[in-house]
């Protein structure tokens, strides 16, 4: 697949890697340049490249920058992409690092805010997973130790394209459900960052209760 990564740190490195380690033809963007993204490149096979031009082609996009930092991506930055582009949001809310946003405060998901500001449908994934845990954990499908992740997102041609490259890369994929169910493997859920087995992470989804902790509601 033409992959391409907006966001070239813990998690955008992490998959510029291991996506070109699996043979993808993947290019990666961050805010500062692709001449700042020199020893990536050549570590990993990837391109650098600016990120107006990270979709340009591309199969897959991947959005991988912190959450206050998504209304700043380039307008129009998904029109060169593929048809049927498949659109990955990472991004996590966190009130110390991204300050308040009104919308998510009142309830919307932060994956259906990113949605609204970048003018295309996401497929929430690689939230949950800790960085080094993505680097490090993927096995293979018969291995015990194998653990899995949420995908939630309404194009469901989309996200299975995304549980396909989940599955590649050594997790379980489970189905959480539309976009709008997404806020069950937000921050402070059971499945945020607790690396459950797939029926674990199926219960951990269906009986997540909608209660927002207290450091998100003062
Ligand atoms: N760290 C984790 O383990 C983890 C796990 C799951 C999800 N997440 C979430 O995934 C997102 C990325 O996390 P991270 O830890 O990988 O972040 P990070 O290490 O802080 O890296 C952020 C990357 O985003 C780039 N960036 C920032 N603004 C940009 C812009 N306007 N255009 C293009 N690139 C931009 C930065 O480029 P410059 O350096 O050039 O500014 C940098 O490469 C966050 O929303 C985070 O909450 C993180």
């Amino acid at each position: 697949m033409k992959i391409g990564i907006i966001g070239a740190g813990h998690i955008g490195g992490t998959l510029t890697r291991r996506f070109a380690e699996l043979g993808h033809d993947v290019v990666v963007a961050n805010s500062r340049g692709p001449e700042t993204l020199q020893d990536l490149a050549r570590t990993t096979g990837a391109t650098a490249v600016d990120v107006s031009q990270a979709a340009q082609d591309r199969d897959l996009v991947v959005v991988t920058i912190p959450l206050k930092n998504v209304p700043d991506l380039p307008q129009g930055l998904l029109g060169g992409a593929a048809p049927n582009v498949a659109v990955v949001d990472t991004c996590n809310y966190y009130v110390q690092r991204d300050g308040r946003i009104a919308e998510i405060d009142g309830g919307e998901t932060s994956s259906a805010w990113v949605a609204r500001q970048i003018g295309h449908p996401v497929v929430k994934a690689f939230n949950n997973i800790g960085a080094q845990h993505l680097a490090e954990h993927g096995r293979e499908a018969e291995d015990p130790a194998r653990f899995a992740l949420p995908v939630a997102g309404d194009d469901l041609t989309a996200k299975s394209t995304v549980v396909q490259l989940i599955e590649d890369l050594g997790f379980d994929a489970v189905d959480a459900g539309p976009l709008s169910e997404s806020w069950r493997q937000e921050p402070d859920t059971a499945a945020y960052g607790t690396d459950l087995k797939r029926e674990d992470l199926e219960r951990a989804i269906r009986e997540q209760q909608p209660v927002r902790p207290a450091q998100f509601q003062d």
